[in-house]
């Protein structure tokens, strides 16, 4: 039934759902992997934007149940219009299909206790969604299901979120008492992650003249966050942070850099400075050579394909004064990301990790009884009695 929701969307969506969903050895670990994910096709994004701006966890807004779904009715037609101009969709379910594949493959041979290992998409606001995703897993019979964020740098409004639609999900429903159920909610720091930044950023840096290659300013840029978010206490500003040092030092060289916030949304005060301005400014500064380092997405989408690469790239850039301005690609199927993505899985299975400390703290200014409830869940869900848990490492 799920594979029927979501590879309708695009042909190359369905032949690698096709692909995924017809393995023919019965499953036996799960990989979840969470996402917000993004229209594949046009019609979609009235939907997709009406459930962005409904979700709490997401963004707050005054009488949000009138106001959320007003927002995105207004904003549907232009936003269609982005869409149209990246080729029709959002590629992050293709990719995001590829990674798993590629991931499965892998832990496949590096886990043989835990094979076969089978990849599951959940999306927060578009098909294929999360409760449908749980529905496939239970039918499935798998064992073990490891529920892996696809933000490596956690927030309460994204991969905070997603978890919340888990626990909404299993509010009225029994939980599988056969699957045995972990979190890896955050991997901001992991080196490999930071190795494939620092690899997609050479790449770049490559296409510069030598003599301009050392005065490039290298600009991390991030999804923004709501000032509020930040004074509750969300993680996520220094779990960006984190992975742009680390990529700093792998990557070894002494160009300047900077970290910004791109994408806000409506007229409240979001973390700054945002990359539009940021580029601006660094032209009256008389710099001419930048490069646009997306640090806090797996995969391409609209904000790299559209906002970076179209309004900002071409646009913005281009009419500040800059000379050359290019855009670091999204990790996607490079092998050092996968190795990456391997590397976070196997260490969590081999060691037996069900829930971390850090995801059940909560933020000290939550005042959110959706959080409280959510955190509780997870606790319930992924608590082994230790002779239990110790029967589910591999060694
Ligand atoms: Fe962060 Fe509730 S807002 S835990």
């Amino acid at each position: 039934m799920l594979s029927s929701l979501y590879c309708r969307t695009s042909s190359i969506a369905a032949q690698l759902c096709a692909a995924s969903y017809s393995t023919a050895a019965k499953p036996k670990t799960a990989i979840i992997m969470l996402n917000m994910g993004g229209p594949t096709t046009t019609d979609q994004v009235g939907d997709y934007l009406h459930r962005i701006m409904t979700d709490r966890d997401m963004i707050q807004l005054p009488v949000q149940s009138r106001l959320g779904p007003w927002i995105a009715k207004r904003r549907t037609e232009e936003v269609q219009k982005k869409y149209k101009e990246i080729g029709g969709g959002s590629p992050i379910l293709k990719w995001t299909n590829i990674q798993g594949e590629l991931l499965t493959k892998k832990l496949d041979q590096l886990l043989p206790e835990s094979a076969p290992h089978k990849h599951y998409v959940a999306f927060r606001y578009v098909p294929p969604f999360t409760s449908d995703t749980f529905t496939q897993i239970e039918q499935d019979g798998v064992e073990r299901a490891v529920i892996f964020s696809q933000y490596p740098q956690y927030s309460c409004a994204t991969a905070g979120s997603s978890m919340n639609a888990i626990a909404d999900f299993y509010k009225n429903r029994q939980i599988p008492k056969h699957i045995k159920f972990s979190v890896i909610e955050r991997w901001a720091s992991h080196p490999l992650l930071a190795r494939v930044f620092a690899e997609r950023i050479r790449e770049k840096l490559d296409k510069f003249q030598r003599n301009d290659r050392d005065h490039v300013l290298i600009m991390f840029t991030a999804h923004s966050l709501p000032l509020k978010a930040v004074s509750r206490g969300d993680t996520y500003p220094h779990e960006v942070a984190s992975t742009v040092a680390l990529t700093m030092r792998e990557l070894g060289v002494r160009n300047p850099h900077r970290l910004v916030w791109q994408s806000k949304v409506g007229p409240l005060p979001w973390l700054q400075p945002y990359t539009d301005d940021a580029i601006k400014a660094y032209a009256k500064q008389g710099r001419k050579h930048l490069i646009l380092v997306p640090i806090a997405f797996v995969n391409e989408h609209i904000e790299t394909l559209h906002e970076l690469d179209i309004e900002y790239c071409d646009e913005v850039a281009k009419e500040a004064g800059l000379t050359q301005v290019e855009r670091a690609a999204a990790p996607n199927d490079h092998p050092i990301f996968i190795d990456a993505m391997a590397d976070v899985v196997s260490q969590h299975i081999k060691n037996g990790e069900t829930v971390s400390s850090q995801f059940l703290s909560r933020c000290p200014h939550c005042v959110s009884a959706r959080c409280q409830s959510s955190k509780q869940f997870f606790k319930d869900l992924c608590y082994e009695p230790a002779q239990m848990k110790e029967s589910f490492i591999v060694t």
